[in-house]
């Protein structure tokens, strides 16, 4: 089969109005149910949560705690990553996918743990049906790494990587905590110091029929968790209570999930969520996901705490991060069929 071009490429050619076949997704989400609730996704104030008012802390804990058991998914506000640094990485994303074709090839991975990854789809050499995006996946830590142009995109990512990495390392304390565990149990346990961090760029160009396409496809991301920005345009779709729910962007806030190596060390006290993106035929849509995970090396099981007693037997067999990594970004994107191999 003819090798993918990236969509931008192909949504930009002269004359292109209709979606080729291997586009188009046979049941598409929009016929699905959509939640009609109002109910809302839940916010964490992030100042609450590492301030030095003790009540206002653990009080935060406990909303915080909710929001992984109910949701998985919940919005970061006070963080104090500056909004200028959230735009400016945006644009900078923006910046690399406007490069040549050319350009953009020369970072085109192999192996999924390449270090620096630009490519269409989700798994391109695997994906039976091709998702509407094109990506540009880069390690951040334990080592970081960074495409040569655009020139301003090293020093804008290092900083960005930097401030996420500290808000996600005082969220997975939270998390810690509120699972019962001591706050510093994943920082140790999974040796957050080498742990990894991956930029994880998405573009979604303007597509003619969108209602047959998919950016991405349900599914439930590898790590502990993903602190994730947006343009200001939407598409993110997560599903709660079995239904799928709309998250409209909210300028200057992080959007944070919890993915399975949270459910497997919870022992399934938390679930990673499913969520997915759907596209428009107006607007190109941003998205910079940066997922958190253990280090390349821990091997991660459910914490001996939570089943210590035989009402609480492991729910989940310990696995390697590389090996559960390789395993996902390796295959097709399928809801939570990944964790199925630690059940
Ligand atoms: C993702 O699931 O990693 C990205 C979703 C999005 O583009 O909002
Ligand atoms: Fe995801």
């Amino acid at each position: 089969p003819q090798k993918p071009t990236s969509v931008k490429a192909l949504a930009e050619s002269p004359g292109f109005s209709s979606l080729p076949s291997v586009y188009t997704f046979p049941k598409h989400p929009n016929g699905e149910v959509f939640s009609d609730t109002k109910e809302s996704i839940p916010t964490i104030d992030f100042s609450l949560l590492t301030s030095s008012n003790i009540d206002e802390r653990s009080k935060t804990i406990q909303e915080l705690g909710k929001a992984c058991k109910d949701w998985g998914f919940f919005m970061v506000i006070n963080h104090g990553v500056p909004e200028s640094m959230m735009k400016a990485i945006i644009d900078a994303c923006g910046e690399f996918f406007e490069l040549t074709e050319g350009e953009k090839g020369e970072y085109e991975g192999k192996y999924v743990l390449d270090p620096i990854r630009f490519g269409t789809s989700f798994n391109a050499s695997v994906d039976k049906i091709l998702c509407w995006r094109d990506y540009l996946k880069i390690f951040q830590h334990p080592e970081f790494h960074s495409p040569r142009r655009p020139p301003a995109f090293r020093e804008i990512a290092r900083e960005y990587s930097k401030r996420v990495r500290q808000v996600a390392k005082e969220i997975l304390r939270g998390i810690s905590e509120s699972l019962g565990l001591e706050d510093n149990y994943i920082d140790e346990t999974l040796d957050l110091q080498n742990g990894l961090q991956v930029l994880v760029a998405n573009f979604y160009p303007p597509c003619p029929q969108p209602e047959l396409a998919m950016g991405l496809p349900a599914h439930s991301d590898h790590g502990l968790l993903t602190l994730l920005i947006q343009n200001q345009i939407g598409g993110l779709q997560v599903q709660h209570n079995g239904k799928w729910v709309n998250i409209d962007p909210i300028p200057n806030s992080f959007l944070a999930n919890i993915g399975d190596h949270i459910e497997i060390l919870s022992n399934g006290k938390y679930n990673s969520v499913l969520h997915r993106a759907v596209v428009n035929n107006r607007d190109v849509r941003i998205s910079i996901a940066m997922p958190h995970g253990p280090a390349l090396d821990a091997v991660v099981g459910p914490a001996s705490k939570l089943v210590e007693d035989e009402r609480n037997p492991p729910e989940y067999r310990a696995m390697k991060y590389k090996e559960y990594l390789e395993l996902q970004q390796g295959s097709m994107l399928n809801g939570k069929s990944c964790l199925d191999i630690v059940r």
